[in-house]
C-alpha cells in the first residue's frame, strides 16, 4: 500500500510546528519544505516529520518537492517585506508563490489543498499590501478548476511560541511607557490548537471543499486592552500612551528601520481594518485559558505545556 504524504510549505514557523505534530498522527509522512533547513532541528523529533530543504520559488524545485504528496498545505505567510527579492516581497510570498504551488499541484495531479489566509484578506484594499497580497493568493486558488480547496482565514493567531503576546511582552519588559500605535484597532484572538484542530478536521470533509474558513476566538479586543492585559498578567506595572494617528504613522516609518522591525507602515495600513468578524462562529479557547500560562509572571515550566494539555482536554 503507498504510504500518505501531507507536504506543507511554510511548516517551520509558528503554527506549522503545532500543525505538524497533529499531522504526525494522521498521516504516514509530513514533509516541511523550507528554505533553511538546518534551522528546524526541533521539528525532526517526531519519526515520520522530515524538514527538506527546497526553494519553492523555483518551479522546478517545487515539482520535485510536490511529487507524492497526497495533501498539499500552504502556510507562507511574511507581516514584513526583507531585502530586495521578489520572493521576500509580499506579491511574491503570498500571491506569485500560491499560483506556482497551485498550478503544480494540478500538473502533479494532485487533489486536496489547504490555504492558509488572513481575516480581510482582499485583492482590492486599497492600503494593506499584507491584506492585498493574501487577497490576490486567495483569487488564485479559487481560480482552480481541479482542486478540492480549503481556505483558511484566521485572526491573529495565539499559543506559547506567537509573536504576539510574547513580542509584546518582551516590548513592555523593556520600556517603562509604552507608546501605543492604533489602540482602538481590533482583533478577536484565536487559539493555535483551534485553528490547527479546524485545518485536520477538515482535509477529510467535503462539506469543506471550495470553503473559506473564518477563524475567531470567543472574545474581541482592542489593541490597547491587549497591551493591557499582557502587562497585567506579566505583572509589569507600565504606563501606555496612545498615540495619535499622525504619531503612530511616524512611529511605523521609525520601526521599519529597526533590527527585526517590530512595526512597519504596512502593519499600520492593516491595522486600519479591524480582525474581527462578528457574523462567525467563535472558536471556544479562551486568551485567559492560555496566555497566563506562557507570558505570566509565575509560568514555570509544567504551565509552558498547559496550552498542548488544554488542546489534548486533559
Ligand atoms: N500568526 C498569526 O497571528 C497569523 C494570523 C493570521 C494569518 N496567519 C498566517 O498563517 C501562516 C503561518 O503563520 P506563522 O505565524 O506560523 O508564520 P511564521 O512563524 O512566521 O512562519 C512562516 C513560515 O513561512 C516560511 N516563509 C517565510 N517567508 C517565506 C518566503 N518568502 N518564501 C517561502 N517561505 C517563506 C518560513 O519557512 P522557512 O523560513 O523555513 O523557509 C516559515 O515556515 C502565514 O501564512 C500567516 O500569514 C498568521
Amino acid at each position: 500500500m503507498s504510504k500518505s504524504r501531507v507536504t506543507l510549505l511554510g511548516g517551520t514557523g509558528f503554527l506549522g510546528t503545532e500543525l505538524s505534530c497533529v499531522l504526525a498522527q494522521e498521516f504516514d509522512e509530513v514533509i516541511l519544505l523550507s528554505r533553511r533547513s538546518h534551522r528546524s532541528r526541533t521539528l525532526r523529533i517526531l519519526p515520520n516529520v522530515h524538514v527538506r530543504q527546497a526553494n519553492v520559488h523555483d518551479p522546478v524545485q517545487l515539482k520535485a518537492a510536490l511529487e507524492g504528496a497526497s495533501v498539499v498545505i500552504n502556510l507562507v505567510g511574511i507581516l514584513n517585506t526583507a531585502g530586495k527579492s521578489s520572493a521576500n516581497s509580499f506579491e511574491g510570498a503570498h500571491a506569485d508563490l500560491t499560483k506556482s504551488v497551485v498550478n503544480t499541484c494540478e500538473s502533479l495531479g494532485i487533489k486536496r489543498y489547504l490555504h492558509m489566509s488572513a481575516l480581510n484578506a482582499d485583492a482590492d484594499n486599497g492600503s494593506s499590501a499584507y491584506l492585498r497580497s493574501k487577497g490576490l493568493a486567495e483569487k488564485h486558488v479559487a481560480a482552480s478548476t481541479s482542486l478540492n480547496w480549503t481556505v483558511f482565514q484566521p485572526s491573529v493567531i495565539f499559543g506559547e511560541r506567537d509573536a504576539f503576546f510574547n513580542r509584546f511582552k518582551s516590548l513592555l519588559t523593556m520600556m517603562p511607557f509604552f507608546p501605543l500605535a492604533c489602540p482602538d484597532a481590533r482583533m478577536a484572538p484565536v487559539f493555535v490548537g483551534d485553528v490547527v484542530n479546524s485545518m485536520v478536521k477538515s482535509i477529510n470533509n467535503p462539506d469543506t471543499y471550495s470553503q473559506s474558513i473564518k477563524l475567531v476566538g470567543p472574545k474581541d479586543f482592542s489593541l490597547e486592552e491587549i497591551v493591557e492585559y499582557t502587562a497585567n498578567t506579566a505583572q509589569l506595572k507600565r504606563k501606555i500612551i496612545r498615540l495619535p494617528d499622525g504619531l503612530a504613522k511616524f512611529q511605523a516609518r521609525v520601526m521599519e528601520w529597526v533590527p527585526g522591525k517590530p512595526f512597519s507602515t504596512d502593519n499600520y495600513l492593516s491595522l486600519q481594518t479591524d480582525s474581527v468578524c462578528d457574523s462567525c462562529e467563535r472558536q471556544p479557547t479562551s486568551v485567559d485559558a492560555i496566555v497566563p500560562t506562557y507570558i505570566g509572571h509565575k509560568k514555570g515550566v509544567p504551565a509552558r505545556h498547559q496550552s498542548r494539555r488544554e488542546f489534548a482536554r486533559r
